[in-house]
């Protein structure tokens, strides 16, 4: 288990900070599974909202949301998200999902049945998870740990650019009132509030391509290995 612990790497931070790409990238790179967590809690927002049951109301989303089945698949370098054996890839980055998402992201007894899932699949290693609370909570014991933020304003422009791309409608100032809100909700939360962890390397995003960002990191991940591989030699040789 400790051993496994070597092959997680944990990319936590804010809406914006450039996780997801970044996750991506350096999972491809290190042939890890990439794992993105905050598809979870929008999975299960959207699941909530097809049941019409108040986000508000935990006890009644623990009851119908608990035997909720969530995986992943590549598809053509495009990571899908399949709740309950249907595709939701695209239905779970609506603005109606993502608001929920944050909201249904206060619940412990959501976040205790979540970070349990998240848990088994990276246990045994070679994945790359990015969320909120990675790094604090789901894997602590993770040996490769990064918490990326970036200055609210670009963290808006990013998303714009993003939802334009993919032709989805977008509104720069609408995308930043949401990404404060967001930010104010996860980082105010009682049960796991988006924080770093003590020992994550944080790394500012403001000035950094995404190129540069996953240089950062590999570089880093590169020279503990090395750091850890002359600890073993010389522990075996005395
Ligand atoms: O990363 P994202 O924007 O897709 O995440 C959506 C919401 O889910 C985010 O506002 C907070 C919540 N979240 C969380 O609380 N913990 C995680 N590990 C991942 C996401």
């Amino acid at each position: 288990m400790r051993k496994n612990m070597n092959h997680i790497v944990t990319i936590d931070g804010p809406a914006g900070a450039g996780k997801s790409s970044v996750a991506k990238d350096i999972a491809r790179q290190l042939k890890y599974q990439y794992i993105d967590t905050g598809a979870m809690y929008r999975a299960m927002a959207l699941q909530a909202m097809r049941k019409k049951i108040p986000i508000q109301n935990e006890k009644k989303l623990l009851t119908h949301l608990k035997s909720t089945k969530i995986s992943f698949k590549n598809k053509k370098n495009i990571n899908c998200i399949f709740v309950n054996g249907k595709e939701e890839t695209q239905a779970i980055r609506s603005p109606e999902a993502t608001h929920g998402s944050s909201a249904i992201a206060v619940h412990k007894g959501i976040r205790k049945m979540l970070v349990k899932k998240q848990q088994d699949m990276g246990r045994a290693g070679g994945v790359v998870m990015e969320g909120r609370d990675i790094g604090t909570v789901v894997f602590p014991q993770a040996r490769f740990k990064f918490y990326l933020d970036a200055s609210p304003l670009e963290r808006a422009r990013r998303r714009y650019k993003e939802l334009k791309a993919k032709n989805m409608p977008a509104n720069l100032n609408k995308i930043a009132a949401s990404i404060k809100e967001r930010d104010q909700r996860d980082s105010a939360r009682q049960t796991s509030p988006l924080r770093p962890a003590a020992d994550a390397v944080i790394i500012d995003t403001t000035p950094l391509s995404q190129k540069q960002v996953c240089q950062a990191i590999l570089c880093h991940i590169d020279n503990v290995k090395k750091l850890m591989k002359k600890h073993e030699t010389t522990d075996r040789h005395g």
